[in-house]
This record gives structure tokens, sequence and C-alpha cells, in this order.
């Protein structure tokens, strides 16, 4: 498969979240949260992803398949960018890295884990949910936050708040954004990209229809509004 890399689009080596904040947002408006239960079907969904134009992938550390699957994928499918999510305590960012994690999602932030994300090379997209948790990501030198359990602990209402106070910060809101509500969350200026477990179904992913994923990814692809 051709797939043409934009190398302005691309992440560099020891890359931080402000190149995170400049280069995903860049490659689509969605990032898919994904769980492998086998790693089998790793390289097969990553192909699926990028055929439909989507081609950051999370891969949620949720599984004992998942640090195959991005092993696997980093090195068969360089066209991909390939991250690791739910990473929660320092030894999870070691693990990322050297699975070949091109960079790392978590559902909360701490210190140690920006911090062990920092010493791996991965550049750290942490989860905020309230102004204090943006307060301390924003102290440890972030500006690129995913907003999570999104719809959960406010959705819209606190996208709009948050926006008074941080200005500055971008979110990727997470939790509960579907292709309906999606283009709600993406019209919003400080919305940079939206993540959602969406474009990759478990009964997909069994049945390997990769053909569903690419016509879900496509779709994805089209939400962002003008
Ligand atoms: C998750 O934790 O699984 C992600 O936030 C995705 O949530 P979603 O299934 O609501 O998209």
């Amino acid at each position: 498969m051709a797939v043409t890399i934009d190398p302005a689009a691309a992440l560099p080596k020891r890359a931080d979240n402000a190149d995170l904040r400049r280069v995903l947002p860049a490659l689509g408006p969605v990032i898919p949260v994904i769980v492998v239960e086998d790693a089998a079907h790793a390289l097969p969904l990553a192909r699926a992803l990028v055929a439909g134009g989507v081609r950051v992938l999370e891969v949620t550390l949720r599984t004992p398949a998942a640090l195959a699957a991005v092993e696997a994928i980093a090195r068969a499918a360089p066209e991909a960018v390939v991250g690791a999510g739910t990473l929660r305590t320092p030894a999870d960012a070691r693990a990322a890295a050297a699975a070949g994690a091109r960079f790392a999602v978590s559902p909360g932030y701490s210190p140690a884990l920006a911090a062990a994300c920092r010493d791996a090379g991965l550049p750290l997209l942490p989860g905020v949910a309230t102004a204090s948790e943006v307060m301390a990501a924003a102290a440890d030198g972030m500006s690129f936050l995913k907003l999570f359990p999104a719809t959960a602990v406010g959705g819209l209402p606190l996208i709009k708040a948050l926006a008074g106070p941080f200005a500055d910060v971008a979110f990727c809101p997470t939790g509960g954004i579907t292709p309906d509500n999606a283009p709600q969350f993406l019209a919003q200026p400080n919305v940079a990209v939206v993540g959602g477990s969406w474009l990759t179904p478990a009964d997909a992913l069994r049945a390997g229809d990769w053909a569903r994923v690419t016509a879900l990814a496509r779709a994805a692809g089209a939400l962002r509004v003008a």
C-alpha cells in the first residue's frame, strides 16, 4: 500500500507534548482507542485504519497482547504512528517505549508518569478531568491534554468552560465520543482532536472484518467541521 508520509507531519525523535499538539491534529480529527485481544490482529488492523486515512493509532495497554501489538505495528507498518494508551506507571512508560511506541496516552496525570515518559523519550498526552489537573499538567510543561472521561466529567459544557481560564490549552476529549457528537466537540476552538473506540469494534476485530474498520476510519476522517 503506497502511503505518502508528509515529513512536516512526522514526530521528531525525542518529541515532546508540544510536538504531539502540532503533529497529531495534522494527521486527522480522530485518534482510535484500540483494544487488541490477539496480537495477530495488530497488523491487519493497523493497515485497515491507514487504508481509511487514520494514521495515528493508540493501542491501549489493557490486554496481554498490547505490547506485542505495538511492536508489530512499529516494525511493519511505518506509515502508522503508533502510540500506547492507558499508561499508569513508570514501568508502563518504559515498556511502551521498548515496544516502539512513538507517543503515550494516559487516563490521568501524575508527575512520576510524566517524568518516566520524558526519560523514555515518549511524548505524553496526559488525561485530565478538572481545572486543578489542567494546572498540574501545564506546570509540568504540557498544554495538549486528554479530557477523560470526556462526556462523564462534563462534556461540551466543560470544554467550553475550560476555554476561559485555559485559553492556551488544547484538548483531546475521549470517553463517550461518538460519530454523532464528535462534530460538536471538534467545532470547539480548544479541541484539537477527539479519541474514541468506535473505529475498532471488538466484534469486527474478532471476525477479521477489516473492510468495516476501513469504512469506519474513512467516515471518521470526514468528521472535522470546517
Ligand atoms: C476508553 O477508555 O476506552 C476510551 O476513553 C474510549 O472510550 P469510548 O469507548 O467511550 O470511546
